[in-house]
């Protein structure tokens, strides 16, 4: 694959090429993964067949290498198909026009390729050569390779500088198989396999590449462009974001990644910037092994060419039959395996608590900081609270559960790796599902006492808890520590739903299963009353009150010596502001128009963060 002006890549390319796969030992999280209800977090869209009739095609990328195309179809034909049919797609690109004197090597080198091909005898299935009449270049190579003709086709995208392992197939399959087909293990964010070695984090100061000698399969956002295999419905759904982008005139830019430094040097030369923020939008993730001794089932020769100024030779070593020391065929179930960001952070994708025990699992699972974030997103849109997201990502908060009503955006979070709490079931687990009140003040109520619950969860578990709204942004982190420090048990602003509880002996004390109940009595009666009163009904309200009843220790503070209320005609430099607000009235377009202008809204038209902030771990 030779392209006319591809300078760059060689550079990029080689110095990847000269990331060293480090393999720690890794201390393991404790294995308490949440499946309380994972259909409602990972819904099934696929038919489960009993034995389920999979297309299989091979989409070959070549240009103007007949060795190394050569040897890449050779090895493709030495793989065991088990007797499936498996199709052979053959994309030859053109060679770029050039000055008349030098067509005819190139049109003789083009011909003896189309030869090798025609001549080619591949037995498992069809064989189809699609000669183009001009170059293309690597991207229409790579997209216009595929359009799935069904949810049960699946395409492995192979250049013609690999050579892959007479393995592959088997466990390609054994992969569908398990991951795709099988209902238990099956998860929509799962866009494909890649048979290459992994080595290379895009995101900026992410994390080494480093997994422990046990992890064989993993899951990784970045895509892989050496023997990737491509599930149907992701590259679909791609296909058609790409061309909506594109027409739309829109950049694949990333901030904070590699690949959008390569992009603004190539654009449209090359693919994977697209496919990147495609996948940072979906949040979906790629199946990778990890199969130790620099192995791996597919190797790129990395022969010159569009890539590579001159051969750079193979980055891994061929899995060999004579050499497998363990079980290929023998795949995990899905919740065992880890799940990594292109910061090569781990991510916990589905988890969704539904009861106390669970909150305590997901505690649990949280990083070693001793402060959590309580969020409540009842009434919070979509955007803002993709938003909020993006601010915790920047600010290396990662201690964070959200708490909503079921639906079907509380589980997207949750599939996407943030952590939340379906109040509806975390409510009915305590029993308190016997409330008559309806609408609004029935909401309020929920959220108060799942609230209640969560933090006396949070503080047997010896975490300091913050509970904040998503009405509310942080814009830095300053604040918690200075409150953390200071004395006193509980925290709270004069007017606004931001609440502090220590995890301390004292807290302890006062946070008892009687103090829950008087809580529970409180917003129960508070709410009987007419709506007038409704005003009063607020979790700071309500606890507060109760809390100067136990003579807790409260500090109080005016909100307007950390927090600016935006809309409110009062808005000063954010310099020396912590938080930033605004009426939960107020207008989606007015709230990002004020964020806009603060430099505060984050997202992009997908609601995906415009950046990848990677922090280490
Ligand atoms: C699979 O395909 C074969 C051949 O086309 C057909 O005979 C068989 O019924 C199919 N099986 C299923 C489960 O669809
Ligand atoms: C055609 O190719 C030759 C040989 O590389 C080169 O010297 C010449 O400048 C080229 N002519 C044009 C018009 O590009
Ligand atoms: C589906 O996956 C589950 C969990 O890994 C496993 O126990 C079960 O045997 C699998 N079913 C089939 C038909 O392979």
């Amino acid at each position: 694959m030779v392209g006319p002006k591809r300078h760059f890549l060689p550079l990029i390319l080689i110095s990847l090429a000269a990331f060293i796969f480090y393999s720690f030992h890794h201390s393991s999280l404790p294995s308490s993964i949440l499946e309380s209800n994972p259909t409602s977090t990972f819904p099934n869209p696929i038919r489960t067949q009993s034995s389920p009739n999979f297309t299989f095609v091979i989409k070959v990328l070549a240009f103007n290498r007949l060795a190394a195309l050569s040897r890449c179809l050779r090895s493709l034909a030495a793989a065991h198909y088990l007797a499936d049919r498996v199709h052979l797609h053959l994309h030859i690109d053109h060679f770029a026009p050039d000055n008349a004197s030098h067509v005819d090597p190139k049109l003789r080198e083009a011909h003896q390729i189309l030869e090798f091909v025609d001549g080619f005898d591949w037995k498992f299935g069809e064989k189809v050569v699609h000669y183009r009449t001009g170059n293309v270049g690597l991207q229409a190579q790579w997209l216009e390779a595929w359009w799935p003709s069904s949810d049960h086709e699946f395409a492995f995208v192979v250049e013609d500088d690999l050579e892959v392992s007479p393995l592959y197939y088997e466990f390609v399959k054994a992969l569908i198989m398990n991951f795709y087909y099988n209902a238990s293990n099956y998860s929509p964010s799962i866009f494909g396999v890649s048979l290459q070695r992994a080595r290379f984090v895009p995101g900026k100061h992410g994390n080494k590449l480093q997994l422990d000698d046990q992890t064989r399969l993993f899951l990784y956002q970045l895509v892989g462009t050496w023997g990737q295999i491509l599930f149907p419905k992701p590259w679909k759904e791609f296909r058609l974001w790409y061309d909506e982008n594109k027409a739309k005139g829109n950049k694949p830019f990333l901030e904070g990644m590699v690949t959008t430094g390569w992009y603004k040097k190539m654009g449209e030369r090359i693919w994977t910037p697209w496919f990147i923020k495609f996948i940072q939008s979906r949040g979906y993730f790629n199946i990778y092994t990890n199969l130790l001794h620099e192995r791996a089932l597919s190797v790129s020769h990395r022969d010159a060419g569009v890539n590579y100024g001159k051969t750079a030779g193979p980055d891994s070593k061929l899995l060999e039959e004579k050499s497998l020391d363990f079980n290929l065929l023998e795949v995990q179930p899905l919740r065992s395996l880890r799940w990594y960001d292109f910061c090569f952070r781990e991510v916990h994708p589905g988890k969704v608590a539904t009861n106390l025990e669970e909150l305590g699992s997901l505690l649990h699972s949280l990083q070693k900081q001793d402060s959590v974030f309580l969020v409540n997103l009842f009434g919070v849109s979509d955007a803002i609270s993709r938003n909020l997201l993006c601010h915790f990502e920047r600010l290396d908060i990662r201690n964070y559960i959200l708490m909503g009503p079921p639906s079907d955006s509380l589980f997207d979070l949750a599939r996407r790796g943030h952590p939340v709490i379906n109040v509806d079931k975390f409510i009915s687990s305590v029993g308190l599902s016997k409330f008559t009140s309806q609408g609004l003040s029935f909401e309020t109520i929920k959220g108060i006492l799942a609230k209640t619950y969560a933090i006396k969860k949070c503080i047997e578990n010896r975490y300091n808890t913050w509970v904040m709204d998503g009405s509310m942004l942080l814009t830095s982190d300053l604040f918690l520590s200075e409150s953390e420090d200071s004395n006193g048990d509980f925290f709270v602003a004069n007017n606004l739903e931001l609440f502090y509880a220590k995890s301390s002996s004292s807290s302890q004390k006062i946070w008892v299963d009687g103090f829950v109940s008087k809580v529970v009595a409180m917003a129960e009666s508070l709410a009987g009353k007419d709506s007038a009163t409704h005003g009063s009904l607020s979790f700071v309200y309500v606890v507060i009150k109760l809390l100067e009843q136990n003579g807790a220790r409260i500090r109080r503070v005016d909100e307007n010596s950390f927090a600016t209320k935006i809309g409110s005609g009062s808005e000063t430099s954010l310099r020396d502001k912590k938080l930033v607000y605004w009426s939960s009235e107020m207008e989606l377009n007015s709230i990002q128009k004020w964020l806009d202008e603060f430099n505060l809204w984050s997202i992009d038209s997908d609601l995906s963060c415009t950046a990848v902030v990677c922090h280490k771990s």
